[in-house]
């Protein structure tokens, strides 16, 4: 008798991943074979977790914090949450409006099953980060991509109101916003979230905000938070997480706002699929959001610096269009000019970078759907002598493949 196989059939085999991921082991096998690498591929801040966190995180596993905790995170938890939120947006969250999971990806799952079912539509801008539409297929939601529109190296990144509106039918439940942006490193402005808050509250579609990255803002540009409407209940779901602001990616805490009446059907997944996050990461959790202020604004100063650099060496590379991004840790420069003329594809060109000159960079196709196949994506969340050495070899690397020196089949 054969042994049992997985189901080859179902919808897992629909899914796709996440291709930070894949590239972040292709360069750890390349580095174990002693291959000089400058990673720009993964989303994470290379700087350690503050001390103080690891410190109440000790004290907590000191004193035996290592039981299970109520689903939805521990009161003292959500009440720092509620707290930290309404002083930086002048909102009113209650601890009880709060469910906290294992990360800001497990968040995304709870609040994309708490909406879509089977046949519903969601509204994602592309290039997106890859969990929301994968979420939605996984629940036999159909996601309908809307491009950014790209204003060239003065202009950036713009959300399409008109056809994100245009694009709304009778299944339409959710809308995505992710700001400040991965993968573009954008940062969609007051009136373009006013517009999209609008529209919601004519059409009666929620907007999935994830602001993940809300802290990460650079040249004194001001941040609009959904949870800054009055009636944010009426027309919002948010996920943010600690993975970014307090480099804690590996610690996995994240959390979900929603209004009272939609915090059960979270927590029934959440309680069915990982009862609670882990206990002494959120007493950790705590401290971070009570002890991190000049340790965030340091990292901040620190990334408007790498920013500067590396848009400014990026931008002295001919044959590549890049913008100074708004926020995030990501700068997404166009290269079809590039592209075409050595007729490859991005995902060539980026193999290419990374094989014979060591930079790991993404394609921009890793970000659903069509948008991303003239850009690749880079994390300036790097120390700067990578980015000083990096993006010479990057330089390099175009130089060889225009004059022809570098050939690709
Ligand atoms: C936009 C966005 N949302 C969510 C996440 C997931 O974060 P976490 O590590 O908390 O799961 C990421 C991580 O890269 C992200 O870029």
């Amino acid at each position: 008798m054969s042994a049992p196989t997985v189901n080859t059939k179902g919808i897992l085999n629909e899914l796709g991943g996440e291709a930070a991921f894949a590239y972040l082991a292709k360069a750890k096998e390349l580095a174990s074979k002693g291959v000089k690498i400058y990673n720009f591929g993964i989303g994470q801040p290379d700087i350690p977790t503050f001390s103080h966190i690891i410190d109440a995180a000790k004290e907590a596993l000191d004193s035996r914090f290592t039981g299970y905790t109520e689903t939805a995170g521990i009161y003292e938890l959500r009440d720092a949450l509620s707290t930290h939120l309404n002083s930086r947006y002048g909102s009113d969250v209650k601890p009880s409006e709060i469910v906290v999971a294992p990360g800001a990806k497990a968040a995304l799952f709870l609040t994309i099953a708490a909406y879509l079912k089977e046949g519903d539509e969601i509204i994602v801008p592309e290039p997106s980060f890859p969990a929301y539409p994968e979420i939605a297929k996984f629940l036999g939601a159909r996601p309908k991509y809307v491009p950014l529109k790209w204003l060239g190296k003065e202009g950036g990144f713009k959300l399409d109101i008109e056809t994100i509106e245009d694009s709304i039918t009778s299944k339409t439940k959710m809308i995505v916003v992710n700001n400040p942006h991965n993968p573009t490193g954008a940062l969609f402005n007051s009136e373009e979230i006013e517009q999209i808050m609008e529209i919601a509250r004519r059409k009666k579609i929620i907007v999935l905000s994830d602001e993940i990255y809300d802290h990460f803002i650079y040249d004194d540009v001001k941040f609009k938070s959904f949870l800054s409407f009055p009636d944010w209940r009426d027309y919002v779901i948010y996920v943010n997480g600690f993975s970014k602001t307090y480099s804690m990616t590996g610690w996995r805490l994240g959390y979900v706002v929603a209004r009272n009446d939609v915090i059960p059907r979270l927590s029934v997944l959440a309680v069915n699929v990982y009862s609670c996050a882990t206990s002494f990461v959120q007493k950790a959790a705590i401290s971070a959001l009570q002890k991190s202020e000049s340790d965030v604004k340091k990292m901040i100063e620190l990334f408007k610096k790498r920013r500067d650099l590396i848009y400014g060496k990026l931008s002295s590379i001919e044959g590549l269009e890049v913008w100074a991004s708004k926020g995030a840790f990501y700068v997404f420069p166009n290269v079809s000019e590039i592209l075409r003329n050595c007729k490859i594809s991005v995902e060539k060109f980026v193999n290419h970078l990374l094989m014979k000159y060591g930079v790991v960079t993404l394609p921009g196709t890793a970000f659903p759907d069509k948008f991303g196949k003239d850009y690749i994506r880079l994390s300036f969340a790097v120390d700067i002598s990578t980015i000083e050495e990096g993006i010479e070899k990057m330089r390099e690397c175009v130089k060889n493949l225009i004059t022809g020196k570098d050939l690709i089949s």
